[in-house]
């Protein structure tokens, strides 16, 4: 039985095009070089093995496509997330350039899986770790943060609120501060970031098939959907696929900043199902590669997220299930929502040729959440596969 439709904002990017060139000031961000240096450290650390690539074909005839193939990052070295990427490679980068990693603090603000990288990579490489959490982290992610023997400390307001005070107390203290969204006169450490999420890029393409026509990818600040953008981008030049944001209603900077043409904050508490997509602020780096290499952005209602992570949960015949926590699965969702909008379908040139790629970027990295949303536990779901 087709489900209802959901309500869905789409603001296209006037400004992109394939044809735009990969830029010297992209390619001081993103580079093949700073790739390979991630690979090579990301991948001399302890569990490291790509992440599984899903073939959805039950989905994509549901849908209306040629392919869907989901990027799984549930197991990403056991801290349920792809941030595992990013954080712990700026904090292994700092300190390379530490003389005693001991005497070295490292922070950041997050809503769950930064902070749990950046504390994980301080525990790995052994220097100390204050993270600071917004008013409406879950007590469950503070816990995941903590048990890596991070100093977890909480603040009023917004994520946006909690990264200025994790900037103020670092600068007071001497201490490093781990972001992974950039602002004026902060760059080095969230290039870093994004350089160890490619390696979930290049995992991904390596993987495929046949080259993907569009990538629906989830966006808070950007980051993320920048790094797949860019590698997409020097992997494929002019025939690069068409690269659609996703984003929650009520966090929707990316479609604010596409429909103004330039950096457009969103106000508010941001309050979403999506904890990892709230961010009303897009990242200076990330806007610098996506302002040209990124076609699209859509907001969409939590309702659609939690829609479509029982979806994946009990899936269609064919398809493994899948476990994907609230803020994995808004580039499918978006997707799925472009497919019943004609005019949203014709503007992102989607139709039964259409080999889709998208990230699922966490699993149920809040548990008791993903409990209650999906009805059953993740060892629940897993234990279908095959059954
Ligand atoms: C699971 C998940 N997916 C996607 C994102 C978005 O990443 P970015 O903030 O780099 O856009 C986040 C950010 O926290 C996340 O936790």
């Amino acid at each position: 039985m087709p489900e209802r439709a959901l309500p869905f904002r789409l603001a296209l990017n006037a400004e992109a095009s394939r044809t735009a060139p990969w830029s010297a000031e992209q390619d001081a961000i993103l580079s093949d070089k700073g790739l390979a240096a991630a690979r090579a450290v990301i991948g001399g650390w302890p569990g490291y093995r790509p992440t599984p690539l899903a073939s959805l074909s039950g989905l994509s005839a549901a849908f209306g496509v040629r392919s869907i193939a989901y990027k799984d990052e549930a197991s990403r070295f056991g801290l349920g997330s792809f941030k595992a990427l990013g954080g712990a490679y700026a904090v292994a980068r700092i300190l390379a350039a530490a003389d005693d990693p001991a005497a070295v603090t490292v922070t950041c603000a997050t809503d769950g899986n930064h902070g749990r990288s950046v504390a994980w990579g301080a525990a790995m490489f052994g220097c100390r770790c204050v993270i600071f959490i917004h008013a409406a982290v879950s007590e469950g992610r503070k816990a995941a943060i903590a048990a890596f023997g991070a100093d977890v400390r909480r603040t009023p307001g917004n994520y946006d609120d909690s990264v200025r005070v994790a900037a103020a107390t670092a600068k007071a203290n001497g201490w490093h501060v781990v972001s992974d969204t950039s602002y004026p006169g902060y760059m080095t450490v969230p290039k870093d970031v994004m350089q160890g999420y490619e390696v979930m890029a290049s995992e991904a393409f390596d993987a495929l098939p046949a080259p993907p026509t569009h990538i629906f990818l989830q966006a808070g600040v950007g980051g993320m959907a920048a790094a797949v953008a860019a590698l997409a981008k020097r992997r494929w030049g002019p025939a690069r696929p068409a690269i659609v944001l996703s984003e929650p209603e009520a966090a929707a900077c990316w479609v604010a900043s596409f429909e103004q043409g330039a950096p457009t904050p969103v106000t508010g508490d941001l309050d979403t199902i999506m904890a990892g997509l709230a961010c009303g602020e897009v990242s200076l780096l990330a806007w610098s590669i996506l302002k040209d290499h990124g076609d699209a952005a859509m907001a969409l209602p939590d309702a659609a997220a939690a829609r479509m992570m029982r979806r994946l949960a009990a899936p269609a015949r064919g398809d493994p299930p899948l476990v994907a926590g609230e803020s994995a699965v808004a580039g499918l969702a978006a997707l799925e929502a472009a497919m019943t909008a004609p005019d949203a379908k014709a503007a992102l040139g989607l139709g039964p040729a259409s080999r889709i790629l998208v990230f699922g970027t966490e699993g149920d990295t809040d548990p008791a959440l993903y409990r209650e949303i999906v009805g059953r536990d993740a060892a629940a779901v897993r234990a279908q596969a095959g059954g």
